[in-house]
């Protein structure tokens, strides 16, 4: 696997590889961007993952230093995992002096996430446009843990006519159901085992739209119920179309509950998908 940090040279390295795959990263790469890495190697000819810890979609200075970041670790767990690649360029190569364009998406990047994270969505569609135009990638693979910013991705490059497919693999989940995420190391151990608490949440209320609830205010209630047990107070639970993130009251159609919430100094996302 080559390590690059220079656009002109992984543009030359992509160049003439009918299919490249790109899977995008702030590092600390777990078995979730693992499993986006395998899943380029199987469909892709040329596998590049981008390595980057992009600072404008912080809007917390504490949770950017705090991010973890290991790029020998990554490099090892991306080589083994199938890719090519390991583009990891620098701040002055992503914004380079001068820099002085955002590309942001209305509506979908205010709401939830984006109202609890004032800026941050702007951030993550700017660095991904720029690294869809640096890459110009036939696909792109992204964590469904992840949902509204896949929304949002999906929104831009439709309406900028980007021309890469957008992938969305499975969250992929710990034994006992705790979404995979590079701020889970973060966690303490007390603060791991309460984490549990999100997961049982939106499995209890998956189990409810099962059972035939239909009213989201009931289904948010069972998941806050679970949070609370664990002493978590959400940012938000809410009960959305997965396209738009528009709230949706009753659930006629597949939908998706989002949350976001603090465990400890933590802030974990996770959403589970219900079909009524
Ligand atoms: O999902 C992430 O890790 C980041 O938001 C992304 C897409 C790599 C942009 O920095």
């Amino acid at each position: 696997m080559k390590i690059i940090d220079q656009v002109a040279a992984v543009r030359a390295a992509v160049a003439g590889s009918p299919r490249v795959g790109l899977v995008p990263t702030m590092g600390a790469l777990h078995e979730g961007h693992l499993s986006l890495i395998r899943a380029a190697r199987r469909s892709c000819d040329l596998v590049v993952v981008w390595l980057f810890v992009n600072p404008t979609q912080f809007n917390d200075a504490a949770d950017l230093d705090a991010y973890p970041r290991d790029q020998e670790r990554d490099a090892a767990l991306a080589a083994d995992a199938g890719a090519d690649i390991l583009f990891a360029p620098g701040v002055e190569t992503v914004y380079p002096a001068g820099f002085a364009s955002t590309v942001s998406v209305a509506g979908l990047s205010e709401i939830l996430e984006g109202a609890h994270r004032p800026g941050h969505f702007a951030g993550v569609t700017t660095v991904v446009a720029k690294m869809l135009n640096m890459l110009r990638p036939q696909v792109a693979f992204f964590g469904a843990k992840d949902a509204q910013q896949v929304a949002l991705i999906r929104r831009m490059v439709t309406d900028l006519n980007i021309d890469t497919e957008i992938e969305v693999l499975p969250i992929v989940r710990e034994s006992d159901g705790l979404a995979l995420s590079s701020r889970n190391v973060l966690l303490t151990a007390q603060d791991r085992q309460r984490a549990t608490a999100l997961f049982r949440g939106l499995s209890a209320a998956r189990q409810r739209v099962v059972d035939g609830e239909r009213d989201a205010a009931v289904l948010t209630g069972v998941v806050a119920a679970a949070l609370a047990q664990a002493n978590i107070t959400a940012d938000y639970v809410s009960v959305v179309d997965p396209a738009t993130f528009e709230p949706i009251k009753t659930v006629t159609e597949p939908a998706l509950i989002a949350l976001a919430a603090r465990v400890g100094s933590t802030r974990l996302i996770d959403n589970i998908e219900v079909t009524p």
